[in-house]
Parts: C-alpha cells; sequence; structure tokens
C-alpha cells in the first residue's frame, strides 16, 4: 500500500476535539504548515531531554528530544534495532531493569525528573504503565488479574466495581463477564492483550506504553485493541511502538520516525502530526521508509 493510500486511511490529526491543544494548519500545497510539535507547554506529560541509552559501552539511542503531549497517541516507527523499545523502556525506568543498561539526560514527567536514584521507579512504572508485545498474563483468574496492582496499592474502594469498569473500559467486560473465576491463560491471544490492558488501566496510570501491543494478535484483534486505544487516549497519554504502517496512521495523532547511524546508534529523524509524516514528509529517510523504499 502506498503513503498516500496509507495516510487516506489514517484520521485527522486533528479529529479529536482536545481544546488545550493548538489548531494544526496542514496545507496540502506544502507551504504555511503548523508547528511540528503539538503540545502546548502545559499540555505536555512526558518531556525527554537529551536522551541516550546505552548497554554497556554500546550507545543504543542518543540525543532525544522528544514530547508527549496528554491525551495523544504518539506512535514510534523506524527499522528493527534502531531503539524504539529501548526509548520507550527509558520513560517508565525499565531499562534500570537491565544489567549494564544506563540512561544519560532528563526525563521530566509532570516537569520532574524521574530519572534520578532518589525518584521510586516502581512509583514511577505504576504512573507510566506499560502494554507488551506478548500478551503477558499473571497466571491468576481474570478477576485477580485486574485486582492485583489495586490491591498492592491498598486500593479501598469496592474493588469489584473497580474490576468491572477496567474490563468494561478495556473492551472485555462481556467477553467474560460470566467467568471472571477462570484463569487469564484460558482467554484468546486477543483477550488476553485486553486483560492486559484492564490490569494496565486499574493502578490508574496517566501513561500507557505499548510495545507493539498487537504483533501476536490477528487482523479483527488488532483493529479491537486500536479502537480501544483511540478511546483511552480521551483520558491517557499513549504512547505505542509498531512496526505496522497502517496501524501508525490509522491509530496515531502524531508519529516519531527513528533510524540508525552507521555507529547502529538510534536516533530521531522527523517528528510530526500522522497525516504529515505519511504524505509530506520533511526529511527524505522518512519518506523512504514510510513508502517502504528501505527498512
Ligand atoms: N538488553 C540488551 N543488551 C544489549 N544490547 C541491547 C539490549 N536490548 C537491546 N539492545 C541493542 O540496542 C539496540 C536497540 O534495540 P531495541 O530493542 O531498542 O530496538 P527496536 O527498535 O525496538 O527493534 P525491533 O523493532 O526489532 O523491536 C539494538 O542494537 C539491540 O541489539
Ligand atoms: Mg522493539
Amino acid at each position: 500500500m502506498s503513503a498516500q493510500a496509507i495516510a487516506e486511511r489514517a484520521p485527522s490529526a486533528d479529529s479529536k476535539a482536545a481544546p488545550t491543544r493548538r489548531t494544526i494548519q496542514i496545507s496540502t500545497a506544502g507551504v504555511a504548515r503548523g508547528p511540528l510539535d503539538l503540545a502546548d507547554p502545559g499540555d505536555v506529560a512526558v518531556e525527554m531531554q537529551d536522551v541516550s541509552c546505552c548497554y554497556g559501552t554500546f550507545r543504543a539511542v542518543r540525543d532525544i528530544n522528544l514530547t508527549f503531549a496528554r491525551r495523544e497517541v504518539t506512535a514510534l516507527i523506524g527499522p528493527s534495532g534502531c531503539g524504539k523499545s529501548t526509548l520507550l523502556r527509558s520513560i517508565n525506568r525499565m531499562n534500570d531493569l537491565i544489567p549494564g543498561a544506563r540512561t544519560e539526560g532528563r526525563v521530566l514527567f509532570d516537569g520532574q525528573d524521574v530519572t534520578g536514584r532518589e525518584v521510586d521507579a516502581v512509583d514511577v512504572r505504576r504512573r507510566i504503565g506499560m502494554v507488551f508485545q506478548k500478551p503477558n498474563p499473571f497466571p491468576k483468574s481474570i478477576y485477580e488479574n485486574v485486582a492485583f496492582g489495586p490491591r498492592i496499592n491498598g486500593y479501598r474502594g469496592n474493588m469489584d466495581e473497580l474490576v468491572e469498569e477496567c474490563l468494561h473500559r478495556a473492551a472485555l467486560w462481556n467477553e467474560v463477564k460470566d467467568k471472571l473465576k477462570q484463569s487469564g491463560l484460558s482467554l484468546s491471544g486477543g483477550q488476553q492483550q485486553r486483560l492486559c490492558i484492564a490490569r494496565t488501566i486499574a493502578t490508574s496510570p496517566e501513561v500507557i506504553l505499548m510495545d507493539e501491543p498487537c504483533s501476536a494478535l490477528d487482523p479483527r484483534a488488532t483493529l479491537q485493541i486500536e479502537e480501544l486505544m483511540r478511546e483511552l487516549s480521551e483520558q491517557y497519554t499513549i504512547v505505542i511502538v509498531t512496526h505496522n504502517m497502517q496501524q501508525a496512521a490509522r491509530a496515531s495523532d502524531r508519529t516519531v520516525f527513528m533510524t540508525m547511524g552507521d555507529d547502529r546508534s538510534g536516533y530521531v529523524v522527523e517528528v510530526g502530526p500522522t497525516n504529515e509524516i505519511f504524505t509530506m514528509p520533511k526529511q527524505r529517510l522518512t519518506e523512504d521508509y514510510v513508502s517502504g523504499r528501505f527498512g
């Protein structure tokens, strides 16, 4: 599918009413384009400042300066190995769990640098949740998968109501309401992934990071997850890594294109409204990638 065809299927970057966002002027004549970075300063959930990530002496990503706006879906695209997962994990300090991994620079979350040793990484991960490529429910009941996080966080409200609400929001309730005591592992792959999303939102994160959440799913389950992302983005900041260009075009407001240099170190080539990245990218590297000539 051509970039144009992909983009025609893409939702407008402006399609969602968000009062605090600037209006984007996209001129099809290629003149008088609006600003690339759409986030109003007051509406930024996460800001990465000069972030580099290393594994031992290898610098996997370098000099990342990005903002992620509240209530937007941002897609990270780029060839395999360019550091998308590494960048994503640096946002909620998941890289800390990898021996030898190191993050330089600052990651501001609600204006506070969360990379410092004095900051509780577990709390950061509660507020910035993550959904992985392979659905990974706990070997517990469907109910317990959702209740687990709130319980260890000392949730004092009505747990039954919370579980139901999260399963509703993850568009799974109707399929599981009669079998909440069954194992989460008994569900289909697409259902398991929605269960993992329910589990993630149960601890009330503000940001949800998704690393190729649909790569193990069939097209129908993929569309369900994409619709879900759209709904969740009314409330959450979502950052999704995907190799699926149609998915990036359909599901995201903004797209970040990364690639890697001769030293295999990944960097950001271009950031912009998704429509723009797919129809009139400013960089040749981006154009080659989104049109399938590279990567
Ligand atoms: N735990 C690790 N230890 C050492 N090097 C790593 C580790 N994880 C990733 N890397 C290296 O860092 C670079 C970026 O990897 P990363 O997984 O972030 O890329 P990616 O863009 O997510 O790739 P893909 O699209 O294949 O998932 C690669 O060169 C990879 O080999
Ligand atoms: Mg990856």
